[in-house]
């Protein structure tokens, strides 16, 4: 059987359009997702919406709508969003789905039977804005507004009546649960934050609301609506058709390899929810990785600043697979990364432009006016060929760990490297000057097509329709696409055409 890996974004909630920290953390997911594809994983890639709440209630009541209406529409613009990225996700869920209904009211009631739930009364700070409670040293005066001091948001008192998860019994069990998985939690920096937070003490967690119904009900009591984060965590399992144990998804897929999601919500998943499972003797998942936020002229991107990079009108300019490579090589992931239009014009022009489709460009250019659009036949690899061809299989285990332990600026940085390594391939062996020579002629062209046929897989899991494009001068297709032919160099098969290949990125020019 197949090994399966489960990755998962965080699901966005519908208040308002999706913006630039929404796109970074599905287009990362996605690049985990076809990555783990191409090495032959079963894979299962979830992204959605999380409807429920107080904050969606509001934004609703605001824009004259009622609830389900206005998540009706705003879902619709995430899940756009996810076909303007390209995700190549396999579901596509929301919170207001019956099939999660199910699911969270399940959860509750196994919670409610093994007596990690009881009713009593919660009196607090709330962030309606981050559905979070504070404590009183969570939060801060500025501008004589309570606000908290993590996310800046505004905070309100709540006093009412409230069911409450019994976090404080699950302190020692997850530092258990922490040290015997030392790689729960990534980065390092951030777990031991979160260590550290737990160390110091944890509350039960109040887990109902009274004062609105936008939610899911409690089953024993009408009153109540489920916490919005009970009810959205629920999602990674909801989707995989729990309740039902037996369910093909559920075996295959769950405890979840990797859930990726921004470092303002790791509380929530590195916490709360593997405290929900370990009661509910449910396995939790195997990773949860914090990345960073995406700045823009080093600052959060708002509407007052006027930094805002929307990532539709950016993809509409420069193209989906532009937008995929930047972020991913730009941001030095699990850090905050500032990104700029200027910046990205740069990447393009450099690293996409110049590097990869130049390659592509000259390579094939070349075999047209020399060879007429064939693979060569008869060529002999010398020295230097077999040293590049062989960087691929020298470095093919530190690619899947670098995967593996989600640090794709290395994964990157290799394929600049060999980009680079191609293009000084390819003139310093002047192929132009071997006319006389066919065999080696060939054997130039040979070579630099394989690293074509190389660089392109390893491309594939960020700029997908570029690499497709250019597979499919070889006859590959999207299901013939394997990692591990990255390791031999003898794929292309002798005397068969290829394609002719139009620009790939244009060069933006620039006015100054
Ligand atoms: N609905 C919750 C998640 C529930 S998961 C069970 C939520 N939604 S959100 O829409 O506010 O944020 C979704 C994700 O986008 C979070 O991981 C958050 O960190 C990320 N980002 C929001 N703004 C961001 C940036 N400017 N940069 C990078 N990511 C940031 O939280």
């Amino acid at each position: 059987m197949r090994k399966s890996y489960y990755i998962t974004t965080p699901i966005y909630y519908p208040s308002a359009k999706p913006h630039m920290g929404h796109a970074y953390s599905s287009i990362v997911a996605d690049f985990f997702a076809r990555f783990k594809r191409i090495q032959g994983f079963d894979v299962f890639f979830l992204t959605g919406t999380d409807e429920h709440g107080q904050k969606i209630q509001r934004s609703a009541q605001n824009a004259n709508m009622d609830p389900q209406s206005f998540c009706d529409q705003i879902s619709k613009t995430f899940f756009n969003l996810s076909k303007t990225l390209n995700l190549s996700n396999d579901d596509f869920i929301r919170t207001t789905e019956n099939r999660h209904k199910k699911s969270v009211i399940n959860l509750w009631k196994i919670l409610e039977e093994k007596n990690e739930i009881y009713l009593s009364k919660y009196s607090g700070w709330y962030s309606v804005s981050d559905e979070a409670f504070y404590s009183e040293d969570e939060i801060e005066d500025v501008d004589n507004k309570k606000v908290s001091k993590a996310s800046g948001s505004p905070v309100e008192w709540v006093e009412e009546e409230s069911y409450f998860f019994k976090l404080s019994k699950w302190q020692k069990p997850l530092l258990k649960f922490y040290n015997e998985n030392p790689n729960f939690i990534l980065p390092e920096s951030r777990k031991n934050e979160v260590i550290s937070f737990v160390k110091s003490g944890l509350k039960d967690l109040s887990v109902s609301r009274k004062s609105f119904s936008w939610g899911i009900q409690v089953p024993s009591n009408k009153d109540h609506v489920i916490y919005v984060w009970l009810d959205a965590l629920t999602n990674y399992i909801s989707a995989l058709n729990y309740p039902d144990k037996n369910d093909n998804l559920y075996k295959n897929f769950w405890p979840a390899s990797l859930h990726l999601i921004g470092k303002d919500i790791l509380r929530f998943h590195a916490i709360y929810w593997p405290a929900f499972l370990l009661a509910a003797n449910i396995p939790p998942p195997k990773r949860v990785y914090g990345h960073g936020w995406i700045l823009s002229n080093e600052q959060k991107m708002s509407k007052s600043k006027g930094n805002i990079l929307d990532p539709l009108e950016i993809i509409k300019k420069y193209g989906v697979d532009s937008l995929r490579y930047y972020l991913i090589k730009e941001v030095s992931f699990g850090n905050d990364g500032n990104i700029s239009e200027e910046k990205l014009e740069n990447c393009i022009n450099s690293d996409l432009a110049n590097n990869f489709g130049n390659l592509c460009q000259r390579v094939i250019s070349f075999n047209e006016k020399n060879i007429n659009l064939k693979i060569p036949q008869s060529f002999k690899f010398n020295k230097e060929d077999l040293q590049i061809l062989n960087n691929y299989k020298n470095n093919f285990d530190n690619l899947i760990d670098f995967v593996d332990n989600q640090k794709i600026n290395e994964y990157v940085n290799f394929i600049q490297d060999q980009l680079f390594a191609a293009n000084k391939y390819f003139n310093d062996q002047e192929p132009w000057k071997k006319k006389a020579d066919q065999e080696r002629l060939n054997t130039i062209v040979y070579v630099s097509l394989e690293l074509i046929r190389k660089i392109s897989i390893l491309l594939y899991p960020i700029i997908p329709t570029t690499t497709l494009k250019v597979l499919d001068i070889f006859q590959i297709k999207e299901g013939d696409i394997e990692f591990n032919s990255i390791k031999n160099d003898l794929i292309l098969k002798s005397d068969s055409k290829i394609k002719k290949i139009s620009i790939l990125f244009k060069k933006i020019e620039k006015n100054d």
